[in-house]
């Protein structure tokens, strides 16, 4: 049977009303929670109901007003309202956003406090060309939409210096905490530290690109409280000129799911002292170098030992001669709840699934 333009009209507006919200083909399952309603910018804090993985629970600023930044200035030792500083600072719960675009290079590491979104959405928000971001002793904390990038060391640090030292974030003994849309790249040390104990965390729809050591999952072999580490790494997109530490683990948990690898340069999936990666329908593409075509990395602990690995791959996918040297054996599963459960598509999917990787243009009163 022929459908009449007209009828299949109607079938489309019926639908449509039946299922208010029709998301794209590929969306992955936190997009698909919000980016939806055209009334985002009303709904801004129905963002934090969204996450998926260990960093579910993270409520960010939900509890709180709106606080707005409308200048990129930053007085590091007296904070003036209306900067990023004054708002990331306070003790109260506070969703963060910005009145336009702007760049904001920070004069010391911003100690973010607990219960704060930051919230890039509408506008184009860079931190850069400066100390950036550093989550410390706190929990709840959301960054969504944010680019983040060419961070470098305090005045008189080197790099290196857990925090202050010239990555693009550090997570330090904190928990709940989700990075969400981000551009990442190019820093004097790491773009993502989940140090000291920090578990409950979530890192999903990045964009990296351009850097050498990109994610540190446990700081030293001996700091043992750091078996407690759960994180979740979604729906990234691990692009052009990364090196390695895709992520490197120490001691915890790691469920790396529907990820995409462009070309690392030695090694993507890494780690010592007998951690445990779960690494699920991801996208792996080697680099050209035949010696650099093994996704994952066993190195020495700190005292020239091999140490027992737990590294698990199901349904990943491999192209250009990638390939993954499973090991260990007992459990592996992330043992999600089911509010942290979510959907792992097959490695073929994860292209749809992460092509919006990175910060995304939101235009209030249309869908995201
Ligand atoms: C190829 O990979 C190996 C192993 O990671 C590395 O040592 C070597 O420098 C790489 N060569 C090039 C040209 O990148
Ligand atoms: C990620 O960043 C790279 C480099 O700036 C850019 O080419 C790319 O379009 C960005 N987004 C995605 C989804 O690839």
């Amino acid at each position: 049977m022929a459908f009449h333009p007209l009828m299949m009209m109607t079938l489309v507006v019926v639908v449509s009303c039946l299922f208010p919200r029709v998301y794209p083909v590929g969306q992955n399952p936190i997009d698909a929670c919000w980016r939806g309603n055209p009334n985002w910018a009303n709904n801004r804090a129905e963002l934090a109901d969204c996450a998926v993985g260990f960093g579910k629970d993270a409520v960010g600023g939900k509890q709180g007003r709106v606080y707005v930044v409308t200048t990129p200035e930053d007085d590091a030792t007296n904070p003036k309202p209306g900067t990023l500083r004054y708002g990331a600072i306070q003790i109260e719960p506070l969703w963060i956003i910005f009145a336009r675009d702007m760049v904001i290079r920070l004069e010391s590491a911003l100690m973010i406090n607990q219960f704060k979104t930051i919230d890039g959405r509408g506008v184009k928000v860079e931190i850069a060309f400066g100390p950036c971001l550093n989550i410390k002793d706190v929990s709840h904390v959301i960054v969504h939409g944010i680019g983040i990038h060419n961070c470098v060391p305090e005045a008189g640090r080197a790099a290196g210096g857990q925090g202050r030292g010239g990555d693009a974030i550090v997570i330090f003994a904190s928990s709940n905490v989700w990075i969400d849309h981000c551009y990442l790249a190019s820093c004097a040390d790491g773009l993502i530290d989940v140090i000291h104990a920090s578990t409950g965390i979530t890192i999903s729809n990045n964009n990296f690109t351009r850097h050498d050591k990109v994610m540190l999952l446990g700081h030293r072999d001996a700091n043992k409280p750091d078996k407690e580490m759960k994180v979740t790494i979604a729906f990234n997109r691990f692009g052009e000129g990364l090196t390695q530490r895709m992520p490197r683990v120490r001691l915890g948990y790691a469920h790396v799911a529907n990820n995409v690898y462009q070309k690392w340069k030695t090694y993507a999936i890494g780690g010592s002292s007998d951690p445990t990666v779960f690494s699920e329908g991801n996208h792996f593409t080697a680099p050209d170098n035949a010696s650099a075509k093994q996704v994952t990395k066993r190195l020495k602990t700190e005292k020239g030992g091999l140490q027992s690995w737990n590294w698990r791959s199901s349904r990943d996918r491999f192209w250009n001669g990638a390939y993954f040297l499973p090991a260990g054996h007992g459990t592996f599963l992330p043992l999600y709840s089911p509010s942290q459960k979510f959907k792992v598509a097959p490695g073929a999917s994860a292209p749809a699934l992460t092509s919006d990787a990175g910060p995304l243009t939101c235009i209030p009163g249309k869908p995201c």
